[in-house]
This record gives C-alpha cells, sequence and structure tokens, in this order.
C-alpha cells in the first residue's frame, strides 16, 4: 500500500492518450540540412527511408496497440460466479449491505447503479459558523474511536462512534421477504458521553437517499406540509419507501420533540454530497420544545421544493438526493424503515413495520445468534480467553465484514508495451467497467480494494461465512484481463476515485502483487466443502492464467529465480528504490535495481502458487494443467534449488540476490534536500544484507522440510531479539540492520523497516504451528516459539485496543503502539484467528 492519500475532487481525465511523445532526435535540427536534398535521385532516397520508417513504427505502432488491446480487454473464461449473481434475485440476501466502508454509516445495493442512503450528523451550537458535518471516515476529523461491535457480513450490525461528547450507535437489521432484497431498518442513537452533564448538546442527524440515474424518488407530503415518507422506484428494487420515524428516548417508545429540515436536489456527484449539504446549511432555525426555551440552530431550506441545480431539465437525469434533517436534544433514537414493495405482494400486506419495539427486538435475537455463532466458529470461550478478549475477537471480526464494500466503475491501466526501459511509452488507458465485491483495508484511509491484502481478509471471512469468500474472490477474479493480469490497487467509481492521489490511479500491467489469494483458496482445498469444490472448479481456469502470467512476467535472470517488475527508478533522493508490488514498500533489496535480482519472497509464493495450483488441478481432475503444473512444482520446492539461488552462506540466511551494497547513505545536500551518497565498496551482484521479513520466506509460507537444515538458522534470527524478535511481535527488519527505521527519502518515513505488521506475523503463526506439530528436529523448539509469539501478538493488540479503541496498521517494535493509520481492520483482524489457533 501507498502511503499520502489526500483528497481529490472529481474525477481524472478520462484517461484519453495524452502522452505525446517529441519525435525521435527533439526538435528540427537547426544545421541546415534537412531542407537540403532536393534532386530526384535524394528524393527517392528519401521516399524510401521514409517509408521504411514509417513501416518501422506502424509495425511497432500495431504491437503496441494490440497489447494495449489486450491489456483493456477482459479474460475470456468463464466467470468464476454465475452471470447475475450479485442481482437481488439470484443473492437477494446480500443485494443491501454497508457496502460503503468509507462512510461513518450507510447502505447501498450491489448494483452498477445502486441506491444509495446514508447518514451525516452536527453538535449544533458548539462553534460559532457551520458546526462540523460528520459522513465520510477521516484520520484527522476527530472522531473515534469508532467500529463495529457486532456485523454478520450479511443481515446485522451494531456500530459504536465516539465524537467529542457524543457517542453514537448506528444499527441496521435486515428482513428478508419478496423479490428485490427485502426490507431493512435502522436505529441510531445518540446519547451524551458523560453522563450528568447539565447542558445536553442538540444534535442534527441528516439521513439521506440518492439516486444514481432514471429512478424516481417521490417525497410524500402530509396536510402540514411535513415529509410523511419517500417512495421511489427503481427496476431492481421495484417499489419501495422510506419512513423516517419519530425520534424517541433511547429504549423507550415515549416520542421526543424534534425539528425537521428537508432538501431535495439532483445529485450532485457522490463525492460531492458532503459539500453539497453544507453549503446549503447557512439558514437558521429555531428548535421549540414545548415548554422549553427555543434554540437555534443550522438546517437545510427546510421546503421540498425541487432544487435543480444542474442545467434545466437534466436534473432527473443526474439522479437524486433527498436528505431529512432532524434535530433535538440527546438522549435519543431515530428508527429508518425501508420498505420492499414486493415483500408486501399476495397475503403479506400486513407485514408489521420493522421499527419501535419489533426492531429492538430483532436487534436484540441477532445480537446474541452472533454471539452463539461467533463461539460456536472461534471457539475463543473454551480456549479460556477473557470476556474482553472474546470482545476484541468480535470487533476484528465485525470491523472487517463492516468494511466489505461493492465498487463498480473503471480502473485506469498503464499497459506494458515492451521490455523494461524501452523508451516506447502509452498513456494509460480505461479497463472495462467492473464490479467489485470486497473487504477493505482501512474504512478512513485506504476504503477499496488492494489485492494482496483482500488474501489475508478472505482467511478470517471464509471462516466466518465461506459464501461471502466466494462471492469475494469470484469478484477479484472477474478482473483478469486478456493476458491474466490483475490489478493491485482497484480505484472503482467516483466516490473511491475521490480519495486518491492521482499519482496512485494508474495500475500497471507490467506489475504484479503477491498471490495471497491462493491462502484462501488452499483453504476450501482443504475443507472440501462442496460448494467451495464447485466454486474452485468454475474458477480453475482463471486462477489457472493468473499464476501462469505471475510465473512467466516475473521470471527471473536464472531459471526458477523470480524478479518484482516496477522498482523505483535509482533516483538520487531515495535510500532504497522501492518494490511496492512486493507488498512490503520499502523493505530494502538490491540497493541498485538492476535486470539481475532474484527476489526471495517472490520466488517463495511462487512456489507456493504452483503448490497450491497442482492441488487444485489434480483435485478437480484437470490432468493436463496438472501435467504441466507438476514438474514446476517439483522444481520450485527442491531445496538444492532454493539453496543454490538464494542461501547467502556468509549471511547464514536465505536472501535477495543483486547488485548491491551496504554503503548508501542519505545526507543533506542543499538545496536539494536528503541525497543519496553511496560509499565503498561499490555495488557489486552478491546476496543482498538485509535480514528481516523477505528472509524468513521460506520459512513463513511452509516450503522448508521439517528436517531441512536451514530451518534452525531461521528460528535462530526469529528468536533472535537483537534480530526479529521484539516483545509486541516480529518485526519487518531486524534492529541490527543498517536500514532498520531508516526513512527513504525526506518525504518518506520508514514503513516496512522495523515495524510489527500483522499479516506477516500470521503468516509466522501458522509455520511455527505447522513446525510445532511435524516430527524433526525443530520440533518442540517452534511449539514453543508459537505460542510466546502469540501470546506477545495478541497481548499487544488487545492493550492498543484497550488504549485507543482501535485495531492499527502496523504496530511499533520498541514500544508496541499502534502506528500508521486506523483503524485497520483489514489484515489486523487475524489477531482473531491467532486467538483461535486456526491457521
Ligand atoms: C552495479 O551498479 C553500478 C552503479 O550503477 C554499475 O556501475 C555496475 O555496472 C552495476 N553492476 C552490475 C553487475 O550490474
Ligand atoms: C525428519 O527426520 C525424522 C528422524 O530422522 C523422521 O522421523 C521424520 O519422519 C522426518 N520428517 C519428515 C517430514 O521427513
Amino acid at each position: 500500500m501507498a502511503r499520502g492519500e489526500r483528497r481529490r475532487r472529481g474525477a481524472p481525465a478520462d484517461g484519453a492518450r495524452t502522452a505525446e511523445r517529441a519525435p525521435r532526435g527533439g526538435p528540427a535540427r537547426r544545421d541546415g540540412r534537412v531542407g537540403g536534398a532536393r534532386g530526384a535521385a535524394g528524393g527517392a532516397a528519401l521516399a524510401i527511408v521514409v517509408l521504411s520508417v514509417v513501416l518501422g513504427l506502424l509495425g511497432c505502432w500495431l504491437l503496441s496497440w494490440h497489447r494495449v488491446r489486450r491489456a483493456v480487454t477482459l479474460h475470456s473464461a468463464p466467470p468464476a460466479l454465475p452471470p447475475d449473481s450479485s442481482s437481488p434475485a439470484v443473492a437477494p440476501d446480500l443485494f443491501w449491505g454497508t457496502y460503503r466502508p468509507h462512510v461513518y454509516f450507510g447502505m447501498k445495493t450491489r448494483s452498477s447503479k445502486p441506491l444509495l442512503t446514508g447518514l451525516m450528523w452536527a453538535q449544533q451550537g458548539t462553534t460559532p459558523g457551520t458546526p462540523k458535518l460528520r459522513h465520510t471516515c477521516e484520520q484527522g476529523d476527530g472522531v473515534g474511536p469508532y467500529g463495529w461491535e457486532f456485523h454478520d457480513g450479511l443481515s446485522f450490525g451494531r456500530q459504536h462512534i465516539q465524537d467529542g461528547a457524543l457517542r453514537l450507535t448506528t444499527e441496521f437489521v435486515k428482513r428478508p421477504g419478496g423479490q428485490h432484497g427485502g426490507d431493512w431498518s435502522w436505529r441510531v442513537t445518540v446519547e451524551p458521553q458523560a453522563t450528568g452533564t447539565s447542558a445536553l448538546p442538540l444534535v442534527s442527524l441528516f439521513f439521506y437517499v440518492v439516486t444514481d440515474g432514471k429512478e424516481v424518488l417521490k417525497p410524500e407530503v402530509g396536510a402540514k406540509g411535513q415529509l410523511k415518507f419517500i417512495s421511489g422506484h427503481t427496476s431492481e428494487l421495484g417499489d419501495f419507501r422510506f419512513t423516517l420515524l419519530a425520534p424517541t428516548s433511547p429504549g423507550d417508545t415515549t416520542p421526543k420533540y424534534g425539528s425537521y429540515n428537508v432538501f431535495w436536489s439532483s445529485n450532485p456527484g457522490l463525492p460531492l454530497l458532503t459539500e453539497m449539504v453544507k453549503s446549503r446549511l447557512n439558514s437558521w432555525f429555531q428548535h421549540r420544545p414545548p415548554g422549553a426555551s427555543p434554540e437555534r440552530y443550522v438546517g437545510l431550506p427546510g421546503s421540498l421544493k425541487w432544487e435543480d441545480r444542474g442545467p434545466s431539465g437534466q436534473g432527473q437525469e443526474q439522479g437524486q438526493f433527498l436528505i431529512q434533517q432532524v434535530t433535538l436534544k440527546v438522549p435519543f433514537s431515530v428508527d429508518l424503515v425501508f420498505e420492499s414493495g414486493s415483500a408486501r405482494a399476495g397475503g403479506n400486506q400486513a407485514l408489521e413495520q420493522l421499527a419501535g419495539s419489533l426492531l429492538t427486538q430483532a436487534l436484540q435475537s441477532h445480537a446474541e445468534a452472533f454471539t452463539v455463532r461467533f463461539e460456536k466458529t472461534f471457539q475463543l470461550k473454551e480456549r479460556g480467553l477473557s470476556p474482553e478478549e472474546q470482545a476484541l475477537g468480535q470487533a476484528a471480526l465485525s470491523g472487517l465484514l463492516g468494511g466489505i464494500g461493492y465498487f463498480y466503475g473503471q480502473g485506469l491501466v498503464l499497459p506494458d508495451v515492451g521490455a523494461e526501459g524501452s523508451d516506447q511509452e502509452v498513456g494509460p488507458a480505461l479497463f472495462p467497467p467492473v464490479p467489485l465485491f470486497t473487504a477493505v483495508p482501512s474504512r478512513s484511509f485506504f476504503p477499496r480494494g488492494f489485492l494482496w491484502d483482500e488474501g489475508f481478509h478472505q482467511l478470517l471471512v471464509q471462516r466466518w461465512d465461506p459464501q461471502l469468500t466466494r462471492e469475494a474472490l469470484g469478484h477479484w477474479l472477474g478482473l483478469l484481463n486478456a493476458d491474466g493480469w490483475i490489478g493491485r490497487e482497484q480505484v472503482l467509481g467516483d466516490e473511491a476515485r475521490a480519495r486518491v492521489p492521482p499519482e496512485f490511479l494508474v495500475q500497471r500491467t507490467a506489475h504484479a502483487n503477491p498471490p495471497t489469494l491462493l491462502l484462501p483458496v488452499a483453504h476450501m482445498l482443504e475443507g472440501g466443502d462442496p460448494a467451495d469444490l464447485a466454486f474452485l472448479r468454475r474458477a480453475f481456469p482463471r486462477l489457472y492464467a493468473w499464476f501462469s502470467w505471475l510465473h512467466q512476467s516475473q521470471a527471473g535472470p536464472v531459471p526458477l529465480s523470480y524478479r518484482w517488475r516496477g522498482r523505483d527508478p535509482a533516483l538520487p533522493t531515495l535510500l532504497n528504490p522501492k518494490t511496492l508490488p512486493s507488498g512490503l514498500d520499502d523493505y530494502p533489496r538490491a540497493s541498485h535495481p538492476s535486470a539481475n535480482e532474484r527476489h526471495l519472497d517472490l520466488r517463495c509464493w511462487v512456489a507456493l502458487g504452483a503448490r497450491v495450483l497442482l492441488r487444485l488441478a489434480e483435485q478437480l481432475g484437470e490432468t493436463e494443467a496438472a501435467a504441466e503444473l507438476g514438474p514446476l512444482a517439483a522444481s520450485l520446492e527442491a531445496e538444492e534449488s532454493l539453496e543454490e539461488l538464494h542461501w547467502a552462506p556468509e549471511l547464514g540466511v536465505f536472501a535477495d540476490f543483486g547488485n548491491h551494497t551496504k554503503a548508501v547513505q542519505l545526507k543533506p545536500r542543499p538545496p536539494q534536500g536528503l541525497v543519496r551518497v553511496v560509499g565503498r565498496p561499490h555495488p557489486r551482484l552478491q546476496y543482498v544484507d538485509a535480514l528481516g521479513y523477505v528472509s524468513l520466506f521460506p520459512f513463513l509460507l511452509r516450503l522448508l522440510d521439517p528436517n531441512s537444515s536451514h530451518l534452525g538458522p531461521l528460528l535462530d534470527v526469529l528468536a533472535d531479539s537483537r534480530q526479529l524478535w521484539s516483545p509486541f511481535g516480529l518485526r519487518s527488519l531486524a534492529a541490527s540492520s543498517p536500514f532498520y527505521s531508516q526513512r527513504n527519502s525526506e518525504h518518506d518515513p520508514p514503513y516496512w523497516r522495523g515495524a510489527v505488521w500483522f499479516n506477516i506475523n500470521y503468516l509466522a503463526l501458522g509455520a511455527l504451528h505447522h513446525y510445532g506439530h511435524l516430527q524433526g528436529p525443530h520440533q518442540a523448539r517452534a511449539a514453543k516459539l508459537h505460542r510466546e509469539l502469540r501470546a506477545n501478538l495478541i497481548g499487544n493488540v488487545w492493550r492498543q485496543y484497550q488504549a485507543t479503541g482501535f485495531l492499527w496498521e502496523q504496530y511499533s517494535d520498541q514500544d508496541g503502539r499502534g502506528t500508521g493509520c486506523r483503524p485497520f481492520q483489514g489484515w489486523t483482524s487475524l489477531v482473531l484467528l491467532a486467538m483461535a489457533e486456526d491457521y
């Protein structure tokens, strides 16, 4: 993942090929010979030269045209998921969900033209001027901690949000019925953070619904001009109705007095909703509960006049944005009910509204069912974990499931048109529109799909709900292009795009990413669930194409070696050019990038891939593929070849190989700032001295035989507190490394240079557990290390959660503090599987 996200308005250019290049040789030469050839012979010669140049260019152009086309053409293998698998007819229970992870609370449909709902809130009267409007999850808005206490990934969730003096609880529950995804209800409860406060805050909640296109929303106005409900119709949802119920005291049915405002306009574009509401909050209203003194508040214009902001007549095609604002004193609860027309067809007209005490009951019974299912699945109580640790486990799972999003759109792709370093260039092209159902690493900072994160996410999700994992894997495999490539970062749709800086929008088709999706695939194979196997049968051609692309496109300088394409160029401002495709961004590699590099982690990922694909092919009876994969898997697993290419006797561990010297440093050089200085010894081809996660890969991915002579030395560095062992988990880079905790440039703080990352620690736990169960000289030691590492990891994540209320992106190896972004309920949620000892 890349740091440095900042907000951006609007969408970038539509991928038009703007990279016009000056012709070879640069601007017209001034030596006066250009116009000199006037004779007939000269003319003919010139014509031949021009013709051959044109033909040559045409050939190159055709080749790159062909490559560009393949880059943005979807793979032709049959889809891994049945067509329409996201439609309400095929998967009604998954049609509605909290699929907008970047908003504090909202739901939408799994649709290319979804109906979206969301919540904004503001505490009135705290500051002069406009109150702070809360809507999208932000790192720096002062809200938090927040997160899901429960979320079952399907039909129920309860989230707590702390916002200054306020404590919000947002709950939803779905009720199946009809052909359009059924009903759902929300309850939002707002209470003061501290009890006994004399002046209770006045709070506004803004419930909105947005349509994107032809759908029609119709506000139903009562006799006194008040909004009774919003009805609507779309082809996917049929007829439906939203009703905002009168607020009550929490846990009570006594109505409380609320002031209402509404606003109705065309959809300004999803990334602009907050701005639009802010810009409209410019009128002063009075909240006048009977028997109390009136209080002023900022509100929306207040009438249900259609506010068409767009050019006349276009409002409806752009979609609509309808907001209801309710303002009152805390504490209170408000229910919002969505009712699907077709759930009321036939004999069901009298279906009772899922609100009030009926909603209270439904929420309660779902919470109880969640707790029972949670213990049945993970057995934390049975394993003796404390109730607080169990609550952390539930929050880890719920946060991950509550972070699942549904995205739809076109990514920007930079096709690979030739050999690395060639000066042939094309501009970015638009990938076809695709849907993606995926979990996300962080709701506030990375609210979109990341390929290698997702493999870790699904390890946890599949234990809870294998169907969700099949959906997610099926969607990811749907992104495969004609060459078998999947982009590592998926920025699909306006909402996702608005949060990504332009330099991270474009995905290069030459770049890979660890094939971690094969980890949940391996788990499916072990489990043998018939539904999983049926899915794998459909998915096999795509998995195979994906693996083949990885193994071929990232081939290294010698057979059975592999090299990540796409290291950063050797700029003078970089201590060690980064390797973003590896996922380990700034983990130190060879100091001088070259085509001679052999990357140990990649070789291990490919070996794991070959192993999983081979097992899959054998189990599915794909004999041809199995015959091809067999020899490759065998050679990649042979320890002699691993030893020959990656064992560094002088270092006593496995290592990368490349053009390298240790003697690099960043030194201040005004006015440029920090500049890399290379000393002696000069770089030469050798093993890269960077002891850390990469050194452990043959062990992490369980590629070593338990009797291997290399296992002992790896366990030594792992268990050595001067190297990888810390009281908070394994650090990413040895404390003894010259790169330990070093910035990569003036603007680039250390990332994978010492901090403890949960995903790799989870792999280490799994490996220790594995070797602790296999006979061999290191069995007892591995088992003991497993116990200690597990206790350290769980203990630290737990302490940090207690202290901050968040799971974090990484943890300091020096004091255990959570660092990076938060909440990070991507792979840090694997703490639950560590608790459950499920690897
Ligand atoms: C290693 O890098 C140095 C500095 O760029 C270069 O001069 C040298 O030729 C490289 N050696 C090899 C073997 O690539
Ligand atoms: C490792 O060696 C021991 C003793 O020679 C043997 O019993 C065991 O089966 C070996 N383990 C494997 C996985 O080969």
